[in-house]
């Protein structure tokens, strides 16, 4: 009789990129002492129907879905709200039998700041820079967590007109030029831009103009103090990185895969630190 196989769960993307996730969930499979696997899937788009629905039969108990496949995967599973809310999904896991998918970046977004800033929900106006994938991840969570009134400030206005037009009037649209005269109402700002990012421009936002309560969030984690968390920080203002919601968002996927909620350690989050600063 040959011994039930560990549970494995995988990262399916095209072409096979880098990604630290492997690191990320191996680090916790050992300190908490489960026998499992995380390995990196090759798919190409013309597999991705069939991977996906033999991901059972492939030995999988789930998997993390990356580019370009995030959209992909949703019509082939039974997405939950966050998923459909956002428009992708990076996590399918089995539940009674039936592949489901959702989006951990709201998680992951809503998990680092709990941890950075405990309180950063209270009360409030908040600013969020972009209008692209990230930002409807950010914008979910915020809404999901009570925020009456979300500005979204992008360069194409008219991206923004139409993400807000989704979320309701909770959301409203801001021109890039106008980002200036919220900042002193804004208790919360997050960067969901490229800007800021290595090779990328430069974020030009005037951290001195928000209030001294506010909170200030960058998902750019390359490098991990961008010079908006960098000058947010030098003005005494509590700030959460990208850094921490890359492993925050992680957490829920383990969780589903393998049944224990892991931790956010200091010994992962050096763990990764060095890898990233290794390439
Ligand atoms: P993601 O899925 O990571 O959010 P995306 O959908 O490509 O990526 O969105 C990138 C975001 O960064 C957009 O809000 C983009 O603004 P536009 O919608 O105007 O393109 C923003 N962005 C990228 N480069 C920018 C720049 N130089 N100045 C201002 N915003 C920029």
């Amino acid at each position: 009789m040959t011994a039930p196989k560990p549970p494995a769960a995988c990262l399916i993307g095209w072409p096979a990129a880098h990604s630290r996730s492997p690191l990320i969930h191996h680090y916790w499979l050992r300190t908490l002492g489960i026998e499992g696997g995380y390995v990196i899937e090759a798919v190409p788009p013309d597999d991705l129907r069939d991977f996906v629905l033999r991901l059972s039969l492939r030995g999988f108990v789930g998997a993390n879905v990356t580019i370009p496949h995030k959209v992909g995967v949703l019509e082939l599973s039974a997405p939950d709200a966050r998923a459909k809310a956002v428009g992708a999904a990076n996590t399918l896991w089995f539940e009674d039998g039936e592949l489901r998918a959702t989006n951990t970046d709201v998680e992951g977004f809503l998990g680092n700041l709990d941890a950075s800033a405990p309180d950063w929900d209270k009360a409030g106006e908040a600013l969020v820079l972009g209008a692209g994938g990230a930002s409807r991840a950010v914008v979910f969570g915020l809404r999901e967590r009570g925020f009456k009134r979300i500005h979204l400030a992008n360069r194409t206005l008219a991206r923004a007109e139409a993400l807000a037009a989704e979320f309701g009037p909770n959301v409203q649209p801001l021109a890039w030029d106008g980002i200036n005269e919220v900042l002193p109402r804004a208790k919360l700002l997050v960067n969901t831009t490229s800007l800021g990012m290595h090779g990328q421009g430069v974020l030009e936002v005037d951290v001195a103009r928000l209030p001294q309560e506010a909170v200030v969030a960058d998902l750019v984690y390359v490098p991990l103090v961008t010079p908006l968390l960098a000058a947010a920080a030098a003005r005494g203002l509590k700030t959460a990185d990208g850094l921490g919601m890359l492993l925050h968002q992680a957490v829920r996927g383990f969780e589903l895969w393998f049944g224990q909620r892991p931790e956010v350690t200091a010994e992962l989050r050096a763990l990764v630190e060095a890898d990233l600063t290794k390439t």
